[in-house]
């Protein structure tokens, strides 16, 4: 479909893009990233998993044919990320006797030490062709009293892995721009534990420059006016806010599914799109970049989440062709 416009020419106030993987980057998937976005996400190859499988091992072959696309296409490249409590090997949080990690002096300093370098590594591997970085992603329990999660790097140092991924973060890339992540953040609760834990920390000096909300979503939840209030709650700070993650399920509840995706769901879906597109739009001046997890519904992680189920939440169908979803993201819809 050359004969509708291209999203990028359309949407123009900051860079749209689409979570990829290698595939999406050759032939019809590559033609119609090319035409429609102008960021990309590497969804896994930049993970600790992929990029750090044994300790100070490095390796980058997942990763760097998806930035040189980026780079050759003149796209942006949100990296994501450097530091997340999945898809993180476990040698990571084992101690040198082979035992897990616990709270002492000793398993922290190492610990924050493997941090740092993995870090420092990446970010300078990929040096000025990766604007921006998701430094730490969903690091925010709301339940727990101190609204941070319960993962091992919280247990093993307290909020000092974020203080150090940051800090080291800014030393290896001192062009990017420095996010954490989060999904949910539209949760009056959880949004209210991010706001003061990025405030608590810029306080402090750690160069937090932006808040990124994944947005996975569905056709009933959120509402604009609860989304445009996650956006506004954030204001105050002064940091940049990026939608990193957007999808919309078609479905409710676990417990639902379809042989095919109902047209009175993607017609809901459309408008949802519609209505958080032209809210993103209208506060440009706070949302720097709008992100898409995936191209089209033919790969979305959604169909093995949270329960095996074809879902179709993007904007091009499993055919490749422009859906409703992608007429609302034009604004006609
Ligand atoms: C997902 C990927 O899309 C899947 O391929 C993988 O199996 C699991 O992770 N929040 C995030 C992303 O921050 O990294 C996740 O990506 C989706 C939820």
């Amino acid at each position: 479909q050359t004969d509708i416009p291209a999203i990028r020419d359309v949407v123009t106030e900051f860079p749209v893009g689409a979570a990829i993987t290698a595939a999406e980057t050759v032939g019809a998937h590559g033609q119609l990233l090319a035409r429609h976005f102008s960021s990309v996400t590497p969804g896994n190859a930049l993970k600790w998993d992929a990029t750090e499988p044994t300790e100070n091992t490095f390796r980058f072959t997942d990763a760097d044919p998806l930035i040189a696309y980026a780079k050759a296409h003149g796209m942006a490249v949100r990296g994501h990320t450097l530091l997340w409590h999945n898809q993180t090997p476990a040698w990571v949080f084992t101690d040198p006797a082979g035992a897990p990690m616990t709270a002492t002096a000793a398993d922290k300093e190492l610990l924050l030490a493997r941090l740092s370098n993995h870090i420092r590594t990446v970010a300078a591997h990929y040096g000025t062709d990766i604007g921006v970085w998701d430094v730490v992603n969903e690091v925010i329990d709301e339940s727990q009293p101190d609204g941070l999660r319960r993962s091992p790097w919280y247990t093993i140092t307290g909020l000092d892995y974020i203080r150090t991924a940051f800090r080291v973060a800014r030393e290896a890339a001192p062009h990017a721009k420095l996010f954490i992540n989060d999904y949910n953040t539209n949760v009056p609760a959880k949004r209210d534990a991010l706001f003061n834990l990025v405030a608590e920390l810029r306080a402090e000096g750690v160069p937090i420059d932006g808040v990124g909300h994944q947005m996975h979503i569905n056709v009933d939840w959120p509402s604009v006016a609860e989304t445009e209030a996650m956006i506004r709650t954030f204001q105050p700070l002064g940091v940049e806010q990026q939608i990193t993650e957007m999808d919309v399920s078609i479905y409710r509840a676990n417990d639902e599914s379809f042989p095919a995706p109902p047209a009175d769901r993607l017609l809901r879906q459309a408008a949802v799109y519609r209505d958080m597109v032209a809210l993103f739009r209208r506060y440009a001046g706070d949302i720097t970049s709008v992100t898409v997890w995936g191209l089209a519904d033919d790969n979305t992680w959604l169909d093995t989440f949270p329960v095996t189920r074809k879902d179709a939440p993007l904007l091009f169908d499993t055919a490749l062709q422009a859906k409703e979803a992608y007429w609302g993201v034009i604004g006609r819809s």
